[in-house]
């Protein structure tokens, strides 16, 4: 069974996916760190973001299972990410590789373009959302968990940004496909999101 879980930047999903896997013991993939771990190797090779061809070549050499969680996170990576999965070949070449992660495994898979484009007949299909003000507050909170320096005002001019870039390119953007169920998560506790996906997925059994 594969369960798609879509939605912006601060929705939730890496969380709730995470917890929702354990619990029917499914495999979680993460696809938002696929782009982040090419966007960490062409930082840290010194690529130029500019060039089109050396992100592609880049991605196509990427080593997936290599993933480094601590590196992934940080402000850079995050500012450039949206640049480095614009572009279609890079795209093409990472969602071969998450379809090649989940073959043959019940999969709880979170991103922004799982129900419409890698899994676009998985079973059951989500669309997390919440206000732009509470996705803020969850992404502050974050930084100041891990010690980072963090600013509200800015941390929420960020996540509009990335809104808008995820949103309006040209290869997948960020959607709601048709047949997703859109579950708002604003005022909402972990658990109780948890327990709202729990149940419709009971029902599509
Ligand atoms: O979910 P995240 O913040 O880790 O995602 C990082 C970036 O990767 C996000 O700005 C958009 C991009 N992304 C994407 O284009 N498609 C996905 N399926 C997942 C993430």
């Amino acid at each position: 069974m594969q369960i798609a879980i879509d939605g912006p930047a601060g929705s939730g999903k890496s969380t709730i996916a995470k917890i929702l896997a354990k619990n029917l013991g499914f495999k979680h993939i993460d696809t938002g760190a696929y782009y982040r771990w090419v966007t960490y190797r062409v930082l840290s090779e010194n690529v130029n973001l500019q060039n089109a061809a050396a992100l592609i070549r880049t991605a196509e050499q990427t080593d997936f299972a290599q993933i480094d969680e601590t590196k992934i996170r940080s402000k850079e990576v995050t500012e450039n990410v949206s640049t480095v999965s614009a572009l279609p070949e890079v795209r093409r070449c990472v969602v071969a590789q998450q379809r090649l992660a989940a073959r043959g495994s019940d999969i709880v898979m979170e991103g922004r373009d799982i129900g419409s484009v890698v899994f676009p007949d998985a079973e059951l299909k989500i669309f997390l959302t919440a206000s732009v003000e509470e996705r803020a507050r969850r992404r502050y909170q974050e930084l100041l968990d891990k010690g980072e320096k963090a600013d509200l005002a800015e941390t929420q001019k960020d996540i509009v940004e990335r809104d808008r870039k995820d949103s309006m390119r040209h290869a997948s953007p960020l959607r709601k496909v048709d047949d997703a169920v859109e579950v708002d998560t604003t005022g909402l506790t972990i658990e109780q999101v948890v327990e709202k996906i729990t149940e419709i997925y009971k029902e599509r059994k």
